[in-house]
């Protein structure tokens, strides 16, 4: 596969770049303001992000191929205050459509909640999606399920992917592969529950009959709670990742990460349909 560049915008723990490393990806500048999620990625990729988006110059950038992020969704999901595009989290949209403006890469894939579908009616998407195509791309989205893509969690999230007008080729998004690796693989011992509820980011030890539940699992008859280890597998990272802070710290920085797999499938798709 030919090697691309991408930008890592609202890079968290690198979802997105640890699965468009597998497909040959090089990162040349992600961009965080967490300092915890900062100093996680640095140790992890070598790379430090910048902070604030909206601080990033546009010349400071090096060229690349592709941009990248899963936009601050806080705004947009069913356990928000849903302000939508009014927010200053959910403007930050915004900043991803001056850079794309501003550099052209050849195509981009962001992610979101479900929820983002269906916000205001429908009206914020459609507002989000002619924004992009005004940039000058070919816009497409989907609502793609983790456990589809390799990893026993079930976790929806819409991904949006854009192509570069002049690049005339078409894009579709990746066939599911399933699931060989099962929850009872992943907590090493017979589970009820074929996959992991979405990992959260609030929330935990609500008790396994609450109805809010997702950390609590009966493995071997017994009470088990979801560990970091286990979370990172679900997400597809690998169990030994390096995770700074505390434990809460950890479980909410693995809780707003994308699946890697689900990344490492577009990427490969893109190069396949000679994308980038
Ligand atoms: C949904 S998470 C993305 C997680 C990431 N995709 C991953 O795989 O870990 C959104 C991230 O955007 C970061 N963020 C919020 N405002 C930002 C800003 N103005 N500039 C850069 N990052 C920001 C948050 O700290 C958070 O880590």
């Amino acid at each position: 596969m030919a090697e691309f560049r991408f930008v890592d915008l609202f890079s968290g723990i690198g979802g997105f770049h640890y699965g468009l490393a597998r497909c040959g990806g090089k990162c040349v500048m992600a961009s965080e303001i967490d300092p915890i999620a900062i100093e996680t990625y640095q140790k992890n990729y070598s790379i430090t992000p910048k902070g604030d988006v909206s601080k990033i110059d546009i010349a400071d950038i090096p060229q690349f191929d592709l941009l990248c992020g899963g936009f601050p969704c806080q705004s947009f999901s069913n356990v928000g205050q849903k302000g939508g595009l009014e927010d200053p989290r959910g403007a930050l949209i915004y900043q991803v459509i001056r850079l794309l403006k501003g550099c052209k890469p050849k195509a981009f894939i962001l992610e979101n909640v479900k929820g983002l579908l269906s916000h205001d009616k429908g009206k914020t998407f459609k507002i989000i999606i002619e924004e992009l195509e005004k940039c000058g791309y070919k816009v497409y989205h989907e609502v793609l399920e983790a456990k589809d893509y390799g990893v026993p969690q079930i976790r929806k999230r819409v991904f949006i992917v854009g192509v570069r007008n002049d690049i005339k080729k078409f894009f579709t998004f990746p066939e599911p592969t399933g699931c060989e690796k099962k929850l009872s693989d992943v907590m090493r011992g017979e589970t009820e529950r074929e996959y992991a509820f979405t990992i959260r980011i609030g929330g935990r030890r609500s008790g396994i009959d609450n109805k809010y539940n997702w950390d609590c699992y009966r493995v071997n008859g017994e009470l088990h709670y979801i560990t970091v280890e286990e979370c990172l597998e679900v997400q597809g990272f690998p169990r030994d990742f390096y995770l700074a802070g505390n434990k809460d710290n950890q479980y909410k920085q693995i809780g707003n990460a994308v699946p890697t797999v689900i990344i490492e499938a577009i990427g490969k798709q893109l190069q396949v349909l000679g994308i980038i």
